[in-house]
């Protein structure tokens, strides 16, 4: 995938809750050097810190609920539609918390990425870091990845590790990783956005 250079890349970002992974891209954002324009951010579910984030960075929002449609499909069609129309170079999900249709993916192929608090393909789905430690691992981490038709199966573009400590619950454990997560994906959308990227098979190359 060739962006054109010298513009900034579209970028948009995919939200459910708190929002500090899209805090976080908003803030490198703001360097014309980071090469991304966060132009709209998307949500499932109202009244979110993570909303409130992009209305005071002043990024367009919009928000479709599940609930308001008749079919997941119709949703999905929906979805893709409001994305579709802010033309992004690349959809991040940032703590969106609905897996994306076939209708949807085939929108954007290659270009949609999630990030996952786990290091995949351990611990994969809603709860990646209260599973991880459920089973007792000493080292879990981030997963920032292609999406594709599976559960967080897509190709990895990038992971850090993140100890697990013996004094930790689900929440301290998820913070940690949380922290290593915002610098992975701010790292990964930048140089994808400013240097393109190859997917192939799954192995996926930034230049
Ligand atoms: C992040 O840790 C992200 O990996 C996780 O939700 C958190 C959102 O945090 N997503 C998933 O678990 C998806 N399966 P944020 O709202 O503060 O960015």
């Amino acid at each position: 995938m060739r962006l054109s250079s010298g513009v900034p890349a579209r970028v948009v970002v995919l939200v459910s809750g708190t929002g500090t992974n899209l805090a976080a891209l908003l803030e490198a954002s703001e360097d014309p050097a980071y090469g991304v324009n966060v132009v709209a951010v998307g949500a499932d579910r109202k009244d979110i810190p993570a909303l409130a984030r992009a209305q005071a960075a002043g990024v367009s929002t919009f928000v479709l609920r599940v609930a308001d449609f008749e079919t997941r499909e119709d949703w999905d069609a929906a979805f893709a539609d409001a994305v579709a129309g802010h033309e992004p170079d690349l959809v991040v999900s940032a703590g969106f918390m609905k897996l994306a249709g076939s209708g949807f993916l085939a929108r954007f192929p290659n270009r949609y990425l999630n990030t996952h608090p786990a290091l995949l393909p351990a611990f994969p789905g809603m709860h990646g870091a209260r599973d991880a430690l459920a089973h007792g691992v000493k080292v879990s981490g981030c997963t920032v990845f292609v999406v594709d038709g599976g559960v967080d199966t897509g190709p990895i573009v990038a992971q850090a590790a993140v100890p697990v400590l013996d004094g930790d619950d689900e929440a301290s454990l998820h913070e940690r990783i949380k922290v290593e997560e915002r610098r992975v994906l701010v790292d990964v959308v930048g140089r994808m956005a400013r240097e393109g990227w190859t997917v192939t098979g799954r192995r996926v190359t930034i230049p």
